[in-house]
């Protein structure tokens, strides 16, 4: 190796460690309300793999049973795992803030068992929880699961902090949303265009400061839209790792 090059590698190599010794407050604290969300988590919900598999399989009944069993469907089920919720949550708090608005409301689009919904608002004292699914089986386990949450607030004595709405609708049908998120999740991996145009058109009729966070598909961004990008992250859900976009109502 030229001696040139030797140098600049053991420049790079230093900055390296200067930069990793100088965040360890940092990381420290990202652990430690990442733990505790994880935690809080765990003491509520099952969380092997059996507990997102029952979605899966009430999913696949629901499903073969109105004859729309093929695989690529935007109806397919998977999850996003708790802990990259929280590790989305924790971007969105340091890195972009969530924006201010008098009474901080959350969404789901296709929102399964509610388990997203729930992470979320371990994460953040949301005041209200919306999750919007098509399938009734699904509908049916998310209402199943705020029961587990209600019950396990009585235990604990916990104050409830979020009301939840479990609702039973089909997205194309829906133009805006009513109250207005302040933070809207889509796990829009297997939507077709069709399905992901009304999701943007829901997008583009949420207020300036909306903060979205979108699986694997980002919303078409542009001044036509009002949309931008703030960040990308990859994060692990029950079927694999994909790219989840933070994007912004501007
Ligand atoms: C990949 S799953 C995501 C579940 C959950 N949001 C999560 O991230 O863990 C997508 C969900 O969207 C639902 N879905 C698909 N098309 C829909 C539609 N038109 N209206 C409402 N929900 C829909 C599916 O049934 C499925 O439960």
């Amino acid at each position: 190796m030229e001696h040139a090059e030797r140098r600049s590698e053991n420049v790079a190599l230093a900055n390296f460690v200067n930069l990793s010794s100088a965040f360890p407050t940092l990381s420290a604290q990202i652990d430690v309300s990442i733990l505790s969300s994880t935690k809080s988590f765990e003491a509520i919900f099952d969380t092997s793999s059996s507990s997102w598999a029952w979605a899966h399989d009430l999913s696949m009944a629901c499903r073969l049973a109105a004859g729309k069993g093929e695989l690529a469907s935007p109806l397919n089920y998977g999850e996003i795992l708790p802990e990259s919720v929280f590790n989305v949550m924790h971007t969105i708090k340091t890195q972009h803030t969530v924006c201010p608005s008098a009474r901080q409301v959350v969404y789901d689009l296709g929102s399964g068992s509610g388990r997203a919904l729930f992470a979320a608002c371990l994460s953040h004292p949301f005041a209200e929880a919306h999750g919007i699914e098509f399938l009734p089986a699904l509908h049916a386990n998310a209402l199943q699961n705020l029961e587990i949450w209600r019950r396990k607030e009585v235990e604990t004595n916990a104050p409830p902090l979020t009301e939840f709405f479990f609702e039973c609708a089909d997205i194309a049908r829906i133009n805006k949303l009513d109250p207005n998120p302040t933070l809207l999740l889509c796990h829009a991996t297997l939507f077709d265009d069709d399905l992901f145009a009304c999701v943007q058109i829901i997008a583009e009729n949420c207020d300036v400061g909306t903060t979205f966070t979108m699986v694997t598909k980002a919303l078409g961004t542009g001044l036509d839209t009002g949309i931008e990008t703030l960040g990308s992250q990859q994060c692990k859900m029950t079927w694999g790792e994909t790219t989840v976009f933070t994007q912004r109502r501007v």
